[in-house]
């Protein structure tokens, strides 16, 4: 099972450059949750920070009871291993063949046999879909094999907590759109706690369970998907929507100038769009985190926008959805 990974007042700069201050987050264990942000942020920073890579000036990270920014370098080693990291671009050593880059951290933290490690890469390739591909060398593989292999190998090691870089960036519609199944499935059969950064709004909005979003050196919000789906506060509306009007504009933040001019031409943000279903598991069976579509809207009083949920079916109440599948229902 995944481990719950509890951050609380992060703050990093790199010497007068603040990058972002204040993070408090809990990602629960073995939920999905996704981390979206303008490009420059500080995402790839506050991964990093999380597998601690980067040392934060202030704040605690707690896991399985240990404060990592206070732990030993002993001590953290130790702890990177609860972690499969996904790097932005892959990080797959060109040289290595696909079979050796996913056997790599075997090699390396293990005492496995030859014949062992062979069953264990096998078995991840299988479950990434690359079975086939390992004699092949990065450069002779497409872009998403690659992001496959990379998650391969950022699997070996059973991790309890999966980060992932972008793992859909320069990928075509339809591969992220397996590859999106495919996060959906591994965080079904290994149950481990998954954050991850996107640009994609439709993977925002449909795979995770919680968003959060970092935005002008804070963390703007972060909370059950529905939550932020149906918010009103600008950015976070602006950005779950990719809508030019609001307040961030193409150099990160909008000048007064701007906004007023906006304000004076009564340009207003369109309504919200309609709160998609989750995508859900291809064994058929709920999510493992599985909340009734609408639930938190429910809950929270809050109206989702209308044409939510569209394909689940209305309970009797009237407050809530349930999908075709009864057994997401809970009695
Ligand atoms: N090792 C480093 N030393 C100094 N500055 C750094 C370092 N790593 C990142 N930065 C700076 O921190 C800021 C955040 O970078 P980061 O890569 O986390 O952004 P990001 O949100 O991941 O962006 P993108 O969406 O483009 O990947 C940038 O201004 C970057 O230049
Ligand atoms: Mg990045």
């Amino acid at each position: 099972m995944g481990v719950e990974v509890r951050v609380a007042g992060l703050t990093k700069s790199f010497g007068p450059q603040p990058v972002w201050s204040d993070v408090t987050l809990t990602l629960p264990a073995g939920e999905i949750s996704v981390l979206l942000g303008p490009s420059g942020t500080g995402k790839s920073v506050f991964l990093k920070a999380l597998v601690g890579l980067l040392k934060p000036d202030r704040g605690e990270i707690w896991i399985e009871g240990s404060n990592l920014p206070r732990l030993s370098e002993r001590a953290l080693y130790d702890i990177r291993r609860l972690f499969g990291v996904l790097f932005q671009d892959g990080a797959l050593f060109g040289s290595m063949n696909i079979y050796d880059n996913v056997a790599f951290p075997l090699r390396e933290h293990t005492k496995l046999t030859e014949k062992r490690i062979r069953a264990v890469v096998t078995e991840k390739l299988e479950m990434v879909g690359l079975v086939g591909a390992e004699d092949k060398l990065p450069g002779q593989i497409s872009g998403g094999m690659r992001k496959r292999a990379g998650l391969a190998r950022a699997l070996v090691l059973e991790p309890k907590i999966v980060l992932f870089d972008e793992p859909d960036s320069g990928l075509d519609p339809v591969r992220t759109a397996y590859l999106n199944q495919l996060i959906i499935d591994l965080n079904q059969q290994t149950g481990a706690t998954f954050l991850i950064v996107t640009h994609d709004i439709n993977t925002a909005r449909t795979v995770p369970d919680n968003i959060g979003l970092l935005y002008h050196g804070h963390l703007a919000m972060f909370g059950p998907r529905e939550m932020l789906l149906s918010s009103e506060e600008p950015v976070v509306r602006q950005f779950l929507n990719a809508q030019r009007v609001g307040p961030i504009g193409m150099a990160e933040e909008k000048d007064a100038d701007e906004l007023k001019a906006e304000a004076d031409a009564g340009v207003e943000l369109p309504p919200l769009p309609p709160i998609p279903l989750q995508l859900q598991p291809s064994d058929g069976q709920p999510r493992r985190a599985e909340r009734s579509p609408g639930q938190w809207c429910a809950e929270n009083g809050v109206a989702p926008p209308p044409g939510s949920f569209e394909g689940a079916i209305r309970r009797s109440d009237g407050a809530t959805w349930r999908t075709e599948e009864a057994t997401a229902w809970p009695a």
